[in-house]
């Protein structure tokens, strides 16, 4: 048996239910040319990068998300977009819901509270579809999709035989007041 790895490469997210992912998939695996289309369960929205982090700290991790308080709220992917310094291919909101931003700000201030570190570079929603691409295609047209978001995740990243794979570690309910 391998030991439990003393590192984890860990992010927060808002994981996308699997018919909506299903849906992005099908639309990045046509607009992806010679790009690398994202494998539909690998499909999320960032929102907080924390990178290589203790092991140890994941029951003080847990904890403090457990303290984030965001009602449920819908997001309206209406938009992709294509940036040319990453190379990839995004779908996203032409306007983020409030609910989201103070998400990501709670989650973020709670997180420097505990001395946890995680990227500090500004939040910009955005749900990768599609890497090394060249550009944004002609076709196929962009579908609008709705998500409601009733949840946020700490994910776990790993390679496996070159492959990254992510695990959901723990959902964290969106709840109304
Ligand atoms: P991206 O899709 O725009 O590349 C797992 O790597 C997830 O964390 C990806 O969604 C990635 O965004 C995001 N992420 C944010 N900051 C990152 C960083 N500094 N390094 C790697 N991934 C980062």
């Amino acid at each position: 048996m391998s030991e439990p790895a003393a590192t984890l490469r860990l992010f927060f997210a808002l994981w996308p239910p699997d018919d909506l992912q299903a849906r992005l998939a099908a639309w990045a695996g046509k607009a992806a040319g010679r790009g690398r289309a994202m494998r539909r369960e690998n499909i999320h929205l960032t929102l907080a990068f924390l990178g290589g982090t203790a092991a140890a700290l994941l029951p003080e991790l847990k904890a403090v998300a457990a303290e984030v308080r965001v009602d449920p709220f819908r997001l309206a992917l209406d938009r992709v977009g294509y940036w040319k310094h990453n190379r990839i291919i995004w779908c996203g909101a032409s306007e983020d819901p409030p609910a989201l931003a103070g998400l990501v700000a709670d989650l973020r201030a709670r997180l420097s509270a505990a001395g946890i570190r995680y990227d500090p570079k500004p939040f910009v929603s955005h749900l990768t579809l599609v890497r090394n691409a060249a550009g944004l295609p002609q076709a196929p047209a962009w579908t609008p999709l709705d998500w409601e978001a009733r949840d946020f995740a700490l994910v776990g990243s790993t390679r496996v035989e070159g492959r990254v794979t992510y695990e959901v570690l723990q959902r964290f309910p969106a709840t109304p007041d």
